[in-house]
């Protein structure tokens, strides 16, 4: 039933030789798309795999989409294959080149990936949440190149993908009517060439200028990490009857990977797609100002847990599992990898998979992502927590996510983020050491002054480097949210008692280079939450101590 064959045969055509390989499927067999990972010589488990959810709101347009060309898609389809894991079309002659790709491409195949009689979807990229009932991809593989050799390049195979929609009222009679009259339902048979069915004429009228950009893998073991995808914006509209086809004639049922994280890639667009209008954010003047992020689409902000508090001092709970943290890797001198201008703060991305942190009564293994910063003006504080309503001076934030689950997951997660809040004062006295450290990260702000560029981080900076020796087993804990939008009520809270001191001429240059200020968040209101700290007796008595104490006052009375 499942044949033993490799990415080779499946994604790059039967003029491919096939080694023997482990077995895989999509149902019924030992590896699944879920233990994909686990097949000798697979990528499948990487960073940079295919398909993904395209989340149109986060993909920003590249002026470099252009000039898409395709020439002789009207070369007949030389022959039709069921090679057991889908139906492929083999071309001749047919190549691509433009449209942002590196060089010219020829085509040697098309295949198609599609779910079930049931009417369930299957195609392998989905838009916003939403997965097409089929998807075609038409593989290519760079000119010049061996297959070897373009699959040990990071862009040597192109592959575009075309959503397939199903209407009502489609022609019953066009391509791809031809096509599914010819749907071998067996694995040994090969059909050759039909001059009726052309490239040309299953993609239609699509909109060959509206699409998507991002750099992925082959969606079958083993997945390798050579792909440099398009997927069109314009789905192609065929009948559903036609579409009911593909699972009934050839018994292949749910034919698609499941939908991959996106790590740390981004996803670009032609400059004619339409991309929703975005929702610029902001503290101070804009449409969505601090106090209307609860109306921006998919919003938490107006939530019953957010974030920052004001932290009174003497009403925070004892609770004894608060220990010492874990850190992992902190004090790397290369942990940082980039520092950059969000046009919201100064985020420092960390290296992947490097830093970590633990114990702190967390309960998980985090991993550490990224940091950042809110501040003031020149003259005022800009902390986002305060304690006993005092604001300090800056605010940094170290981000870090459960280890065991993806961003996304860990943004829909109540404990799937921890922060780190270490509050910065200046002090004119600041150890020589920590002075050292904010004198080399200010340093890169004069080069990120426009917003959204970034720089690479040379210098040997660690975060223990930024937090010299201030004391980190003092500290509040509660459970809050992220305080941008959409402020996902994801983050377990650590606020450190004790400041971080830097002298008072670093601090202005986050203001003073950056261009802008008072970048954080007003204190919202704890609704309830108890927040938790190390310290055993507080100066004045716990909430709980304060109602005997208040009856006593009445008796006196
Ligand atoms: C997996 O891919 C690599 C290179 O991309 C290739 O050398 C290797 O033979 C492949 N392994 C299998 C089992 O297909
Ligand atoms: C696209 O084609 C036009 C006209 O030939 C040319 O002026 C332009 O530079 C091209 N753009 C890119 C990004 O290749
Ligand atoms: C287009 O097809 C014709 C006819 O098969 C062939 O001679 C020509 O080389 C093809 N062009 C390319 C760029 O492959
Ligand atoms: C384009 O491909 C060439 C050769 O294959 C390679 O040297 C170059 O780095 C690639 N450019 C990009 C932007 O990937
Ligand atoms: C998909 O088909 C449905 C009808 O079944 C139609 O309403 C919808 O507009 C189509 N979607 C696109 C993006 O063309
Ligand atoms: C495939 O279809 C042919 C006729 O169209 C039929 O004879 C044959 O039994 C079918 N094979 C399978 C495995 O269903
Ligand atoms: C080719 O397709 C057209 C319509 O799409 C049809 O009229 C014609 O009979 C077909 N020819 C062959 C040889 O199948
Ligand atoms: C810091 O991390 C890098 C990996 O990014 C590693 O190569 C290096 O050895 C580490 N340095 C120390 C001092 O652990
Ligand atoms: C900021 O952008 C302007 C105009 O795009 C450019 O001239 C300038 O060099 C940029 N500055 C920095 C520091 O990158
Ligand atoms: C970082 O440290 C290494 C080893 O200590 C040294 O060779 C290198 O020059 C330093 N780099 C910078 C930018 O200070
Ligand atoms: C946070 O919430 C979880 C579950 O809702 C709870 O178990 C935990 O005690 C809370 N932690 C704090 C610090 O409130
Ligand atoms: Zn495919
Ligand atoms: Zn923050």
């Amino acid at each position: 039933m499942y044949q033993s064959s490799l990415l080779l045969c499946l994604c790059l055509g039967a003029v491919l030789k096939c080694a023997a390989g482990a077995e895989w499927c999509y149902t019924g067999c030992a590896h699944t798309p879920t233990n994909w990972g686990d097949l000798p010589g697979s990528f499948c488990g990487g960073k940079r795999q295919s398909p993904i959810d395209i989340i149109t709101s986060k993909v920003q347009k590249d002026p470099d989409l252009v000039n898409f060309s395709f020439v002789n898609m009207s070369q007949p389809v030389k022959s039709i294959k069921n090679n057991g894991h889908t139906v492929q079309c083999t071309l001749e002659d047919v190549q691509i080149n433009g449209g942002g790709l590196n060089g010219t491409y020829s085509t040697t195949q098309f295949h198609l990936h599609w779910g079930d009689t049931e009417h369930h979807p299957g195609s392998e990229h989905m838009i916003d949440g939403e997965r097409y009932p089929m998807e075609m991809h038409v593989v290519s593989v760079k000119k010049g190149l061996t297959l070897e050799e373009a699959l040990a390049d990071p862009q040597g195979i192109a592959v575009l993908g075309f959503f397939i929609n199903g209407t009502d009222d489609g022609d019953l009679s066009g391509p791809w009517s031809v096509l599914t009259s010819l749907l071998p339902n067996a694995t040994a048979t090969v059909i050759p060439v039909i001059e009726n069915l052309t490239l040309d004429d299953l993609i239609g009228n699509v909109d060959l200028t509206k699409f998507y950009r991002y750099m992925g893998s082959l969606t079958t073991p083993n997945c390798t990490e050579a792909v440099a995808w398009t997927v069109f914006h314009e789905p192609i509209n065929i009948n559903k009857n036609l579409i009911q086809q593909f699972p009934v004639k050839t018994g292949l049922t749910n034919i698609y990977r499941p939908t991959q994280d996106l790590n740390n890639r981004h996803v670009s667009a032609s400059p004619a797609t339409p991309l929703p209008p975005s929702h610029p954010w902001c503290y101070g003047h804009c449409e969505y100002s601090v106090s209307h992020w609860d109306l921006l689409p998919h919003s938490s902000c107006g939530g019953s847990h957010q974030s920052p508090v004001n932290i009174v001092a003497h009403g925070a709970v004892r609770d004894k599992r608060l220990n010492a943290f874990t850190y992992t890797n902190f004090d790397n001198r290369s942990a940082i990898k980039s520092i950059s201008n969000s046009g919201h703060t100064v985020m420092c991305e960390l290296r992947e998979d490097l830093l970590e942190v633990s114990g702190g009564g967390l309960g998980h293994v985090y991993s550490t992502f990224q940091l950042h910063f809110h501040w003031g003006t020149a003259q005022e504080s800009g902390s986002e927590h305060t304690v006993d309503s005092k604001r300090y001076t800056m605010e940094m934030h170290i981000v870090s996510k459960r280890k065991d689950l993806t961003l996304d997951e860990a943004l829909q997660t109540p404990n799937g983020l921890a922060v780190l809040g270490f509050f910065i004062e200046s002090h004119p006295k600041s150890s020589p050491s920590v002075t050292n450290a904010w004198e080399t990260l200010t340093s890169y702000l004069p080069a990120i002054q426009n917003i959204s560029s970034a720089v690479d981080v040379k210098a040997n900076l660690s975060i223990d480097d930024l937090l010299g020796n201030v004391n980190r087993a003092a500290y509040y804990r509660y459970n809050g949210s992220l305080t941008t939008p959409s402020c996902n009520e994801a983050v377990v809270w650590t606020v450190f008692e004790e400041s971080v001191k830097v002298d008072q001429n670093l601090i202005t240059m986050f203001p003073s280079q950056i261009g802008y200020f008072n970048v954080f968040r007003p204190t919202q209101s704890l609704n309830g939450r108890t927040i938790y700290t190390t310290k055993s007796s507080s100066s004045a008595p716990g909430p709980i101590m304060m109602f005997p104490l208040l009856a006593c006052l009445h008796l006196f009375v």
